[in-house]
């Protein structure tokens, strides 16, 4: 199915803040985490079938430390450590893309800081794949 487009700001953010002072991020603005361990991003995603889909994090890190992220998906851990490499400004945005197995309907793909630093500024998640039509936030 086609990607689909979640922005962060939109998200449930569980110590993390939502700014607009870097530019280049789409929508209104992108979640700076808490530099502490366990902050998270928390996107409900809709998958119109289950399977495997593929997961683009779009994001900034104008540090040169890594800042890696668990992704869990309806609780369970997905991907260990996702990295997210500096970026060489926090006005420079990349991707991360990763795969994860979706349920048929609503899921919730938490990102979570695993270091003190926290995550890197996150813009968007867009979710790609499986059979279907996906349609926008459940
Ligand atoms: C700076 C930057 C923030 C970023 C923070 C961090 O303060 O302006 O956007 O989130 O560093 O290190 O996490």
């Amino acid at each position: 199915a086609a990607p689909v487009l979640y922005e962060s700001e939109d998200a449930t953010i569980s110590r993390g803040v939502v700014e607009a002072n870097h530019t280049g991020f789409t929508g209104s603005g992108f979640v700076n985490y808490d530099n502490v361990t366990g902050s998270y991003v928390e996107y409900t995603v809709n998958a119109a079938q289950a399977g495997q889909h593929t997961l683009t994090f779009r994001y900034a890190n104008g540090t040169t430390v890594n800042r890696p992220l668990d992704i869990t998906v309806n609780g369970s851990l997905a991907v260990d450590d996702l990295g997210f490499a500096g970026t060489g400004a926090w006005t420079t945005w990349r991707t991360v893309t990763t795969t994860v197995n979706l349920a048929a309907g609503s899921n919730k793909i938490r990102t979570t800081a695993v270091t003190a630093n926290g995550g890197p500024n996150a813009d968007s998640l867009s979710v790609e794949g499986g059979g279907g039509s996906n349609t926008g936030t459940p």
